[in-house]
């Protein structure tokens, strides 16, 4: 007979997410898949019985991040147990996929590993751990996880406020030569529309506005529609602003080999699809873009941006890039910063090629010292900040509709997200909370702008003076 401990107080779950959006859309379904197991979700791992981290193998030092991690939440561990409570450690994502039983072997504070197609499996996962620590979970089963998870729940929607991720599309099956998504996530698989309706028709009813379509190469979407033909991403946006409290849909990320004309023609026409496009290109040099196995040329980049850019021209851009990545030269470098200057991003991630075991980059020849992919990348970085400040003050002046999310910091405040997604603080009523109006930008900060509500400017000269 299983003994009931004296206090019967639900356990606690607690998920910290590193890595993409992908992850932080995974950790919510996995707070949800235990939630259902009578598990309540909880902000601190000092309160939980089950700590979950929930990983990225992106680049090398995202990876190596998890065992720092790990030390600490062994000493949690010990210190729980010295208190007579028992705490259970999972490495969940993408490096639990990379290193599977490794991670038992190198850190014994983990109980269990569990790969991203293996989520709906956790409370039978859970139980087997704390039957016997070291259980390992990295399949990638037949059956869809997604069909086996439950959706968000409205208590955990209306925690998570007014935007929501909803990812409609895994994997990926371009083989960047870089890149451990296709290792790490599997085969590109689309979830069916039907599925990802009923999830966003739940999210509105809860109450959110703002709808994030995830998938790593989320323009690839070919999900099977009710009628029995594959939908494209456009034909899914098109249904989802139809459901009643959408006002707003983004997706990412984009391959610039799977923009098509539909999508395109989306920006222009479809009025909730908001100005803004994630278009990693990672390099401006065709030999190195082809190297990467990106299967597209710079002048392809150039003619996509053009097409994006007549069919909505007040689209913000933004990129990820890889500088150093083995054999490129100082040509292709000034090729990268010369395809930047070009386009004119609104901001970008950038990052120094990082060698992942597995991957083709990792084998060729050319490798580059450290110290050099550290001055290129401080010099794409300065270019593209000062693109970045330039994006920001060119809306100074101009009104843009905010959709605000909460209060701010600073009393009397209020912050939402701007159609380009930049945060927008003003002053003003916390009523507006969950309301979309129109805000005039006033001065920009370094990641975010002021403005005043219209029709009250002014409070301007109030705040101003601050
Ligand atoms: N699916 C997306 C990106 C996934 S990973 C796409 O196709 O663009 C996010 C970003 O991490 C990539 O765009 C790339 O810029 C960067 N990245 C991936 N592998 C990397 C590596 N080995 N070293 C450095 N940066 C890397
Ligand atoms: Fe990685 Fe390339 Fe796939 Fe993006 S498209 S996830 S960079 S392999
Ligand atoms: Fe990282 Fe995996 Fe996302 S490697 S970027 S968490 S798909």
């Amino acid at each position: 007979m299983s003994q009931s401990p004296p206090n019967p107080a639900p356990k606690a779950v607690y998920v910290k997410s590193y890595g993409c959006q992908m992850n932080v859309y995974d950790s919510q379904r996995m707070a949800d898949v235990m939630g259902a197991e009578g598990y309540r979700e909880v902000a601190t791992p000092e309160e939980a019985d089950l700590i979950l981290l929930n990983t990225c193998h992106i680049r090398e030092r995202a990876a190596e991040k998890v065992y720092s991690e790990l030390g600490r939440m062994r000493v949690l561990k010990e210190e729980a147990k010295a208190a007579g409570r028992e705490v259970l450690v999972g490495v969940a994502g993408c490096v639990a996929q990379a290193e599977g039983e490794e991670i038992v072997r190198r850190a014994r504070v983990v109980d269990l590993v569990v790969g991203p197609q293996s989520y709906h499996r956790l409370p039978d996962l859970v139980a087997r751990a704390t039957q016997k620590p070291g259980v390992v979970d990295t399949e990638f089963p037949a059956e869809d996880k997604f069909t086996k998870l439950p959706t968000a729940t409205v208590a955990s929607t209306r925690s998570r406020g007014l935007t929501a991720f909803v990812t409609v599309q895994e994997g990926c099956d371009k083989f960047c030569t870089f890149c451990v998504v296709p290792y790490t996530r599997g085969a590109e698989v689309s979830r069916p529309v039907s599925q990802v309706l009923a999830e966003v028709e739940k999210l509105a009813a809860a109450g959110v506005r703002e709808i994030t379509l995830l998938g790593q190469n989320v323009n690839a979407y070919h999900g099977l529609g009710p009628d029995g033909a594959e939908w494209t991403l456009a034909r899914l946006l098109y249904r989802l602003a139809e459901v009643p409290g959408i006002a707003r849909l983004r997706y990412t990320t984009s391959h610039p080999r799977e923009l098509g004309d539909d999508l395109i023609a989306a920006h222009r026409d479809l009025a909730a699809l908001m100005p803004y496009l994630h278009l990693p290109v990672q390099s401006g040099s065709d030999a190195v873009l082809k190297r990467m196995n990106r299967k597209h040329g710079r002048d392809e980049y150039f003619r996509l941006v053009d097409r994006i850019r007549e069919a909505q021209p007040d689209i913000a851009l933004t990129s990820d890039f890889i500088v150093g990545f083995p054999g490129e030269t100082d040509a292709d470098f000034a090729d990268t910063l010369d395809l930047v200057r070009r386009v004119g991003f609104a901001s970008a991630y950038t990052f120094a090629y990082s060698a992942r075991p597995g991957t083709p980059g990792a084998e060729m020849d050319g490798h580059l010292p450290e110290p050099l992919k550290t001055s290129r990348l401080h010099e794409l970085q300065a270019l593209v900040a000062g693109q970045q400040r330039d994006f920001q003050e060119s809306l100074v002046g101009r009104t843009v509709d905010v959709l605000f999310e909460k209060p701010g910091r600073k009393p009397g405040q209020v912050v939402g997200r701007s159609p380009h997604l930049l945060p927008v603080q003003v002053i003003g009523p916390s009523s507006l909370v969950g309301s979309i109006v129109p805000v005039r930008i006033t001065a920009t900060k370094t990641n975010s702008l002021d403005g005043v509500l219209v029709g009250n400017d002014h409070m301007m000269s109030v705040h101003a003076a601050e």
